[in-house]
């Protein structure tokens, strides 16, 4: 699972304390030195459900009900929805759905890639991926002739992009690594790729960056496995794996987004990746609609005011025309 990680936001080391000015008496101090140990206990073990688990269970909203037929809305039925009123403030949260319709395959989706071949998870495993060889040769195969190359924009990208350069203050928070939303106009500091991109390549041993291109020219001139140019380590995609830590300033950037939106729409996910799938619930407690547009239901329907299962690439269009025009 993807998870987060909390390094990076501990504080800093603080000069030492000034010498101890006063004693307390020996039971005293047996007493308090307990009492500070069992702080810490709780504290620490707060600190690491936060962190390891970050999934915000939505049990614990007021408005959180179990879905009918009813709560499911199509975009013909936008006409007086009271969360289509008045919106200022946008966070989309992308997955793989939206990039369907460009020809992109989903994961687990009906005909997702890992749907139909369940193995194929493992080549998102950092583990295996630095560990097997065979593993990275397939997977530099698979990158040769990856689907996001040839791929174009579909009108959902269009009407985010349209909409990011609204004056309606927008967010796009996408799980994807396809850059299509750049690609169809949304503008590059209002996008944030929780996930990483298939456009960079990354050092595992020594950080270092370059571009996709540069590296598949190396593959397809018969490196199979090609090493880092820098320090002979192995190279991957800067995608973030299974395995791997968020970046913590992306994901605290999109945290923010969430926390301020009025209106948080959820696109093409299963929502089940975590902590990409908590910032519905980070929305939901700032006060924003959750409106959740996706074929399958989620575990997060139940804190939507609106379900829509339509066609991705036709109901994004319809809300974000609504948004743009609400009395319309
Ligand atoms: N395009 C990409 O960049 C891409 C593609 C595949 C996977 N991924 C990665 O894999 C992970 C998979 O997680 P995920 O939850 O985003 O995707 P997912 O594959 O788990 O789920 C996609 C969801 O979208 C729905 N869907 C697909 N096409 C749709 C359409 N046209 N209209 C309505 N609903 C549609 C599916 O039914 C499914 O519920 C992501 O984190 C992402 O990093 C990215
Ligand atoms: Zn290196």
């Amino acid at each position: 699972m993807i998870s987060g990680t909390s390094r990076g936001l501990w504080p800093r080391r603080r000069a030492p304390l000034p010498l101890r000015t006063f004693s307390l008496p020996p039971a005293l101090r047996r007493k308090t030195a307990a009492v500070i140990l069992l702080l810490t206990v709780v504290v620490s073990a707060y600190a690491l459900k936060v962190t390891v688990n970050n999934k915000i269970p939505i049990e614990g909203f007021a408005c959180a009900r179990k879905l009918t037929k009813d709560d499911e809305v199509t975009t013909d039925e936008l006409d007086g929805m009271p969360w289509t009123q008045g919106v200022t403030r946008v966070a989309a949260l992308t997955g793989a759905g939206i990039s369907t319709d460009s020809g992109i395959p989903d994961f687990r989706g009906p005909a997702g890639l890992w749907t139909k071949d369940p193995a194929a998870e493992k080549m998102s495993t950092y583990q295996v991926y630095v560990s097997d060889p065979a593993v990275r040769q397939r997977s530099w195969q698979a990158r040769l002739v990856h689907p996001a190359w040839a791929a174009k924009p579909n009108a959902a990208h269009l009407a985010l992009a349209q909409l990011a350069n609204s004056p309606i203050d927008t967010h796009v928070i996408t799980q994807n690594i396809d850059g299509l939303h750049q690609k169809a106009g949304a503008p590059a500091d209002r996008v944030m790729e929780l996930h990483g991109t298939i456009y960079g390549v990354v050092c595992v041993g020594c950080g270092a960056r370059t571009e996709m291109a540069e590296t598949l020219v190396r593959v397809r001139a018969g490196e199979s496995d090609p090493p880092c140019a820098d320090c002979g380590g192995i190279l991957k995609s800067a995608t973030v794996m299974f395995g791997q830590a968020l970046d913590v300033a992306v994901l605290s950037r999109a945290a923010t987004s969430a926390q301020n939106a009025d209106l948080f729409l959820a696109i093409g996910s299963t929502l089940t990746v975590e902590p990409a799938a908590s910032l519905c619930a980070v929305a939901v407690k700032g006060g924003a609609k959750l409106v959740v547009i996706n074929r399958d239901p989620t575990p997060y329907d139940g804190l939507a005011v609106a379900t829509i299962r339509q066609p991705i690439s036709e109901a994004v269009p319809a809300i974000v025309s609504r948004l743009l025009s609400p009395t319309a």
